[in-house]
């Protein structure tokens, strides 16, 4: 029925808003906002009406939660850089009936996961930032993903990309983009560094170990990717703990996948951080290298397949 008809790691740096404002930052990030540009072109032009997008700044305790309320518009400011973004207007609309039947499918593959229709909950700056870029004209819904998950398996993630993916495949009549707005490494600069990090990575190691991982996505070895992508996440102080990565990873089909990456933003640094924009082809799969769902059985459940 439907389809998922482009997939891409997205930034959402603070700094490409102050990007837009006068002052010392002004223009800094421009190719972030024309990597954002060039993305939400494409949806379009792919006929794209909902942009799904997994938020690693949307802290999840328990579960799974997916905001898909029937609209959203207010001022954010944010409660970790309110120095840097504070009071950015927001609207957009949201879809409902996607966001059920997204949480409904990966209920049904084993990963609990509510969909919040009816809530004030407003999305975080991982959704925001890029929309701002892709849909000032509010031509896109949104639906906004958790995925700074604090005690879940990369495995559960990984599942619940690839559930979503057969939600909208098997059960939406549309046409949907993913967006895993999440950077590579994300260790901070240490407090009082910030200004002689704003355009850096954190330590050579860090960078070193992110242009390794973006030659791995460049050249489609995605096997090596998905078995290092637990320590990666550890040892390169993943946003989210690279949930968000894990999602889109699975919605694509995990290790099985072999699409290559295209770099619509090359890799930067940002306060310390490792950031690009990259969009992944669609390609089909079988859907055999899904992992079983692993906070079910954990939980002594009988983990329920589908895949
Ligand atoms: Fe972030």
């Amino acid at each position: 029925m439907g389809k998922v008809a482009l997939a891409a790691k997205v930034s959402h740096v603070p700094s490409i808003y102050l990007s837009e404002l006068d002052g010392p930052r002004k223009g800094s990030r421009q190719a972030a906002i024309d990597g954002f540009k060039e993305i939400g072109r494409r949806c379009r032009e792919l006929g794209v009406d909902t942009i799904v997008v997994f938020d690693t700044h949307w802290l999840v305790n328990a579960s799974y939660h997916i905001n898909c309320a029937a609209h959203f518009k207010g001022l954010y400011t944010s409660n970790e850089l309110p120095h840097f973004i504070s009071n950015m207007d927001f609207e957009f609309p949201g879809n409902p009936q996607l966001g059920r039947l997204l949480a409904e499918e990966a209920c049904d593959f084993g990963v609990e996961t509510l969909a919040h229709d009816a809530t004030t909950l407003q999305p975080e700056y991982g959704t925001l930032v890029p929309m701002r870029y892709m849909n000032a004209d509010l031509h896109f819904k949104v639906i906004s993903v958790s995925a700074l998950c604090t005690v879940h398996y990369l495995n559960d993630s990984a599942r619940l990309g690839w559930a979503m993916r057969q939600a909208i495949e098997q059960h939406y009549d549309g046409t949907v983009a993913f967006l895993a707005s999440g950077s590579l490494s994300h260790r901070f600069a240490q407090n009082g560094l910030a200004p002689e990090f704003a355009q850096k990575i954190w330590s050579p190691f860090l960078e070193t170990l992110d242009h390794r991982v973006i030659e791995m996505w460049q050249a489609g070895d995605w096997a090596t990717f998905c078995e290092m992508l637990p320590e990666y996440a550890a040892k390169g102080h993943g946003e989210g703990f690279m949930h968000d990565t894990a999602m889109l990873v699975g919605a694509l089909g995990w290790s099985e996948y072999a699409g290559r990456a295209e770099v619509v933003t090359p890799y930067f640094g940002a306060s310390g951080t490792g950031q690009i924009n990259a969009v992944f082809p669609v390609t089909a799969q079988t859907g055999r290298a899904i992992p079983a769902a692993q906070a079910s059985a954990a939980a002594g459940y009988q983990a329920y397949s589908r895949a």
